[in-house]
């Protein structure tokens, strides 16, 4: 029956009909949530990018620091002939001097769920580093048809690069799960190269996801927007306030939408309602210890190796083995 319909009906309308049980389970639940994919739709993108560069959000640039400083060291550790694998790429910006500074690199295979981005970021490197052979695949990265064409793919060596922290925003059991999920698609010795935010004091976490720009608020608040473009509802986004805060126990920054009135919204003919001072969670970003995230990698098939960390140590970079 859904291979039957899956064939009439056309992937947008499939995408949307997603979209919509989505955003109604994820509302309809005693604590309302919204799933944070749904936060990067184009726009979402652009506002992503524009927090990269705000002042307050330290992370994009120390982990650019760090891998500048230690380029040499990072490519000694992966080694030579190293096949490189990027799950959501994204622009593939952060990878491309890695790749030019490993020894006789195998080349790159780019995971990421927008094809327009992928490809452009295929030609660029294509072009900026001649000779790279690169293997982009457009899909979900925590789904596993995306990784077969790994296999067809003879390597000394499989890195999993992951930046950016985004691991952190994963709840710590689907974090250990895709880090399973990497393991499975790596043999014996390969690697990951990872970054995570450290655990530090609360107020610069809570200033990084509430920042005085108020990037990080648009950007939150966007998903809003979207839900009315996209499926016809009726939210008022002046009714929500941007909240973010560190939650000690949990070492996360939490990201909610707080609603100051009582009203109702509704959603492609759904009513939603909403009390004042309830909140609509969209996203996590959990901080690390080393220690801590040494045991996460252990649990996830990963023996730590080496990190790297800027001199604040309020970054780091790890690598990892499969055992
Ligand atoms: N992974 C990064 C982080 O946790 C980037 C990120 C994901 C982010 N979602 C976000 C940054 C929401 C700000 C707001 O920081």
């Amino acid at each position: 029956m859904k291979a039957a319909l899956s064939s009439i009906v056309p992937e947008q309308q499939q995408q949307d009909s997603e979209f919509l049980k989505d955003v109604l389970e994820g509302l309809g639940g005693k604590i309302k949530t919204l799933p944070c994919k749904y936060l990067y739709d184009e726009l979402g993108s652009r506002l992503f990018e524009d927090i990269c560069e705000v002042e307050d959000y330290y992370l994009t640039r120390t982990e650019a620091d760090i891998f500048s400083k230690n380029l040499k060291d990072i490519a000694f550790t992966i080694g030579p002939e190293a096949l490189m694998i990027e799950p959501g790429a994204g622009n593939c910006e952060k990878v491309e001097a890695l790749l030019a500074v490993l020894e006789s690199p195998k080349g790159y295979y780019p995971i990421d769920i927008s094809s327009e981005i992928l490809f452009q970021a295929e030609r660029r490197i294509k072009r900026n580093l001649p000779g790279m052979q690169v293997w982009s695949q457009v899909g979900d990265f925590t789904q596993p048809d995306v990784w077969d064409k790994l296999a067809r793919i003879s390597s000394r060596k499989r890195v999993v690069f992951f930046p950016g922290s985004t691991i952190g925003n994963f709840e710590l059991d689907k974090a250990e799960q895709l880090l399973e999920l990497f393991a499975a698609n790596l043999g014996v010795g390969d690697g990951l190269l990872i970054g995570t935010d450290l655990v530090k004091d609360s107020v610069r976490l809570e200033r990084a996801y509430h920042d005085s720009e108020h990037v990080t608020e648009k950007f939150n608040k966007n998903i809003l927007n979207r839900i009315n473009a996209e499926l016809g509802a009726d939210f008022d986004h002046t009714l929500f306030a941007h909240r973010s805060f560190y939650h000690q126990l949990r070492q996360r920054v939490e990201m909610h939408l707080v609603c100051l009135k009582n009203h109702s919204v509704s959603v492609a003919g759904s009513q939603v309602d909403f009390l004042e001072g309830e909140t609509i969670h969209t996203e996590n970003s959990h901080k690390y210890s080393i220690n801590g995230f040494s045991k996460l990698l252990s649990k996830g098939g990963f023996a730590p190796i080496c990190h790297w960390k800027d001199s604040a140590k309020s970054y780091a970079i790890h690598y990892a083995q499969v055992v």
